[in-house]
């Protein structure tokens, strides 16, 4: 028998003065392999045209249906509602700043990290329009594309207790940008140049490594691999930079010692 859906909808418009965030519910008739995102438009167009959620694809491809369903960010396009109890309780993701009931301002978090980790490629090579394609071994090529699945939905970065509680934290999805770049043999940065970058705690040192990003990512990219990969890089990167200067420490004192 076909089931009625109890949903849950965050409301709260912050650009008007006289809203304040509260639930609103709506009851929905579950139909054939409904998704939550054909949910919201039949709540949209039957109940109230005022609720605001984002959507582009439909298709788990353009990153913007990200939500908190049932307590889990996730994309509302890519979740069946036969997979979730008949009560659903929808809240828009945490840390970006809210737009309007479920949609979110993804973009500016993602333009901000972009830039932060100068997610471009780094090379003194001169570009020559003339030239044939530098080819790349498959398997590198492979896994830099790999990495360059991100959809940007946000999902990682709203499951982070790091990103809760540290507004400028990178996130799964930054780290695992610097990632890309590092594996790309076209990108001419050093190791010291992205410790320059993430060696902080706002970088990849402020990852508590407990992986609700893995958990999440709809697109399922390795996060964990990444970021064992980037901690591992960087932790020696920062222990190579350290040595000298405590090798020359312990010079000097020495020599103090001695008169
Ligand atoms: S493993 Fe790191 S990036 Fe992933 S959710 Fe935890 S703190 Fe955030
Ligand atoms: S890494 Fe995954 S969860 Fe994070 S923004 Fe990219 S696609 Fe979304
Ligand atoms: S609408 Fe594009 S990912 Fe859901």
């Amino acid at each position: 028998m076909a089931r009625i859906l109890q949903i849950d909808v965050f409301r709260h418009n912050p650009a008007d003065p006289g809203s304040s965030p509260r639930m609103q519910t709506f009851y929905v008739d579950e139909t054939e392999s409904m998704t939550l995102f054909i949910a919201l438009n039949r709540i949209r167009e039957e109940h109230d045209p005022s609720l605001q959620f984002d959507f582009c694809c439909r298709a788990g491809v353009c990153g913007s249906c990200g939500m908190v369903i049932n307590g889990r960010p996730g994309l509302a396009c890519h979740t069946k509602t036969q997979d979730l109890p008949k009560q659903i309780v929808l809240l828009p993701l945490p840390v970006f700043q809210l737009i309007g009931d479920l949609s979110v301002d993804t973009g500016t978090w993602f333009r901000d990290m972009h830039e932060r980790v100068e997610s471009w490629i780094h090379t003194d090579s001169e570009f020559d329009p003339e030239a044939l394609e530098e080819p790349m071994d498959n398997a590198v090529a492979e896994t830099v594309f790999e990495l360059d699945r991100c959809i940007e939905c946000g999902c990682c970065i709203a499951a982070c207790a790091t990103a809760r509680m540290r507004p400028d934290f990178l996130g799964a999805a930054g780290l695992n940008r610097i990632a890309r770049f590092v594996m790309d043999p076209r990108d001419e940065r050093t190791d010291d140049a992205f410790y320059e970058l993430i060696g902080t705690d706002e970088g990849i040192f402020g990852c508590m490594g407990l992986l609700a990003c893995d958990d999440v990512c709809p697109k399922g990219l390795s996060l964990q691999t990444q970021l064992a990969f980037v901690r591992r890089k960087m932790g020696w990167t920062g222990l190579k930079q350290l040595l000298p200067n405590w090798r020359r420490g312990k010079r000097r004192a020495h020599a103090r010692d001695r008169g």
